[in-house]
């Protein structure tokens, strides 16, 4: 596939046609889910959960992450690469301009912050110095302390108003993309439409422009063995994680992942 870049995930969202995005962290499987068409790969801090043993994504730090994308860009074939600022790398302008500085000198075309509406200013900061951004709403793990665990979030009608002022604010302050996690289908669909900017859900419905996975667990290799209820293991039926990847690729496109199991209610 030609490169991928923001102009082409506009372009997907406005054809309608969804965004296959995965999580990644190495050379290997930057290139075997590129070329089986993931157009997004997300090197996610949880790498400090899947590959480290933690469990939060707390003890990650840039040092890790600029490690993993530099591995990720050297597989690629393709794909746009999307990194997260770890915990606390974004805590002050300062630090948040410099880690973003590091981040993309490995090799990243897009950071992913979490948070809710104090985000504007950071996101406006870096978009005006060239560096898009992907706001992730919903449930954000790094702040599972505050949360009490790993939960849906915008199920009460406040907390769905607030996000859904929370999404609107931060495309206007240069947002080029949001990813909701864990939050029932109904407000998801609501915010996919509210904005221009792609939509990528995890456990957040089949309506947004797009879905995201992390790469162990739809492979079926959960450290804990237990999986979320948004998760598919694509390895069921397949002969080769290539065939996995491409099976991804295609339910996404198909819109038969997620079903109406791996989804949440209001
Ligand atoms: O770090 C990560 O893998 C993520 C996904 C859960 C979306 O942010």
């Amino acid at each position: 596939m030609s490169d991928v870049t923001l102009t082409t995930l506009q372009s997907l969202k406005q054809s309608g046609e969804k965004i296959a995005m995965l999580t990644c962290y190495d050379a290997t499987f930057a290139h075997a889910a590129s070329q089986a068409g993931v157009e997004v790969l997300l090197v996610g801090d949880s790498l400090g959960m899947v590959l480290l043993g933690h469990d939060s994504t707390l003890p990650v730090t840039v040092t890790d992450m600029a490690y993993h994308v530099a591995a990720v860009k050297r597989g690629n074939q393709g794909a746009l690469i999307l990194v997260d600022l770890p915990f606390m790398a974004y805590a002050t302008t300062e630090q948040c301009l410099h880690n973003c500085a590091l981040l993309m000198q490995a090799g990243a075309h897009m950071v992913k912050l979490e948070g809710a509406g104090w985000l504007a200013e950071p996101i406006r900061l870096l978009a005006e110095r060239g560096i898009p951004t992907c706001a992730h709403l919903g449930l954000t793990p790094q702040a599972v302390n505050i949360l009490g665990g790993y939960k849906v979030q915008g199920r009460q009608e406040a907390q769905a108003r607030q996000m859904r002022a929370d999404a609107i604010a931060l495309e206007q302050a240069g947002a080029a993309m949001l990813l909701l996690e864990c939050v029932p289908s109904s407000l998801a669909a609501e915010i996919s439409q509210a904005v221009k900017i792609p939509v990528i859900g995890i456990g957040a419905g089949a309506a947004t422009d797009g879905q995201v996975l992390v790469l162990h667990d739809m492979l079926g290799l959960a450290l804990s063995g237990r999986s979320p209820k948004f998760v598919k293991n694509f390895m069921t039926g397949q002969d080769s994680i290539a065939a996995a990847l491409s099976a991804y690729v295609q339910a996404v496109k198909s819109v038969s992942f997620p079903a109406a199991e791996h989804c949440f209610s209001a």
